[in-house]
Order: C-alpha cells, then structure tokens, then sequence
C-alpha cells in the first residue's frame, strides 16, 4: 500500500528552514569516515532528504548515491542541486546488497521510524547493504532535546518570503513527539518522531550484525550524558583492532575540526 508522502508540502521550503543548521559538522564527520573505505567507495546517504549533505560532498569530488521515501524531498534535491544519483526507497528495505562502503542516515531520519521493529528492520537492511568492511554513520534525538526544546512549544518562524507556526507535543508514553508546521501559503506538514533509549539502539545495532566504534554526544563526540540531545552511532559489520586504532585518529581529527 502506497504511504502518503509526509513531506508533500514542506519539501520545497525545506531548505530555508534549515538554513540555520549545521551540516558542516555531519560534512566533516562523513568525510573523516571515509578514511575507512577504499579508494574508490560507495557512498549511500540514506534518508537523504533535498540532498543537503550530498551537495556537500559532490563539490570535494564524490559521488554519492542518495535514497529517500519522500518522493517531493528527492525532486526538491533534483531541483536545488541538479543531478544527484537518487532513488525511492525506504530505510527499511534498501535496495543495496554488499554494495555500500559507506552508509549515513542523519538528522535524525531513523526517529521517523515509529515502531521498535521498524528500527531493528532499517538497521538490519543498513547492515545487508554495507560490505563487509563497510561503515555505517546514523544519529538519533534524545527526550531531552524534545523536551527541552520542542515539546508544549507554539511558534513563529520569518523566512525569507513565508512565515511558518510550529505546534509541538510530546507524548512520553508513546515516546511520539508530534510537530505540526504549518506555511503560510497554505502548505502543512505534521513530523512525528520516536524517542529510542539508547540501550535498545545499540542492541539492535548488535540484532542486525554489527559491531558499534563509537556512540557519542553529537556536541562533544564524547560518551552521552543525560544533557545529551542529540547521538551520533557509528558501526561496522567487524571492528578489528586495525579498525579502533583507526577510528582513535579519525576521532582526533574530528575533535580538532568541531570542538
Ligand atoms: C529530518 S529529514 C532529514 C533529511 C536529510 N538527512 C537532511 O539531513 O536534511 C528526515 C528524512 O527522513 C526521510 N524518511 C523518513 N522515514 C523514512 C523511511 N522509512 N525511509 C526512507 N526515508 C525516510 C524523510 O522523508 C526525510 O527526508
């Protein structure tokens, strides 16, 4: 059954919206990772949303590949960033098999995945995608970002040429925080988003045959904390001791760049 397309009437004003956040960091980060992969790589950014970070990554010479389940995110890429290797797929059921050296899916796209399972189902496609030294980069947010930031909030947005009302609400039975965003020229979105414990994410890191490098405060790339709002997890399919000592540089080289 065909899924309505959440994003049908923000994709084109997305950009804008996120104009003030901070892809360099994810840049930064995914390009280090590649350290990882040979010299020529594979390169998947899944939930790649308008093609943000793939624009990025195209002008130092990549070619990334770029799937996502919304059709009006992907045709808002083509349109801003021309022609972008991209396709429809869902996290669940990539389409990729041992192809992918290097796999992202950030802004938190898996907190869209609404269903425990549906997580250990992405996350175990993610896995069958990568080859078998492949490396997969995801982040996740936390209650406290939802809590502290979004959740019982009404507000107004300038954007250049439309306005925006955000309503936001969270349900901490369900772990569902529901943000509606309505533009002024009529369009609106409604975002829900799943709340994860951190200790079912790295479990079903495990569940779907991966072993995790590191799981870090996205503001520090240091252990989460319960101040953490947002984390970055990165996983191979096999960590050798090769592997930590190279992510121990990786991570330097991270930490000099960002903090
Ligand atoms: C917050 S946006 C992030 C987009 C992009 N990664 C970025 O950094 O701008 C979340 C994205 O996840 C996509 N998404 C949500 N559920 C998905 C699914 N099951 N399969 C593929 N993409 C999905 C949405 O369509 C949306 O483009």
């Amino acid at each position: 059954m065909k899924q309505p397309d959440g994003f049908a009437d923000l994709a084109r004003y997305y950009d804008p919206i996120m104009d003030h956040v901070d892809y360099d960091r994810w840049f930064v980060i995914t390009s280090a990772l590649a350290e990882f992969a040979p010299d020529e790589f594979t390169h998947l950014d899944a939930g790649c949303g308008t093609g943000v970070l793939m624009g990025m990554l195209r002008r130092i010479g990549w070619n990334s590949l770029g799937v996502d389940l919304s059709l009006s995110m992907l045709r808002t890429a083509r349109k801003r960033r021309g022609d972008l290797p991209l396709a429809v797929a869902d996290l669940r059921a990539l389409p990729f098999h041992r192809e992918v050296h290097l796999l992202t899916c950030l802004f938190d796209s898996m907190n869209f995945l609404l269903r425990e399972e549906d997580v250990e189902q992405a996350l175990y496609s993610m896995s069958s995608a990568l080859t078998g030294d492949g490396i997969l980069y995801f982040d996740v947010v936390t209650e406290r970002m939802v809590t502290e930031h979004f959740d019982g909030r009404d507000w107004e947005e300038d954007n250049p040429g439309f306005r925006t009302y955000w309503k936001s609400r969270y349900n901490r039975i369900s772990s569902i925080s529901e943000t509606s965003v309505r533009i002024n020229t009529g369009g609106m979105a409604m975002i829900r988003e799943r709340i994860y414990p951190l200790s079912f994410l790295e479990e079903a890191v495990h569940k779907a045959g991966m072993a995790l490098l590191a799981v870090y405060d996205a503001d520090t790339w240091k252990p989460p904390t319960k101040r953490t709002t947002r984390v970055d997890f990165i996983a191979k399919r096999v960590v050798t001791a090769a592997d930590e000592r190279q992510f121990k540089e990786i991570r330097e080289h991270v930490l000099r760049c960002l903090y």
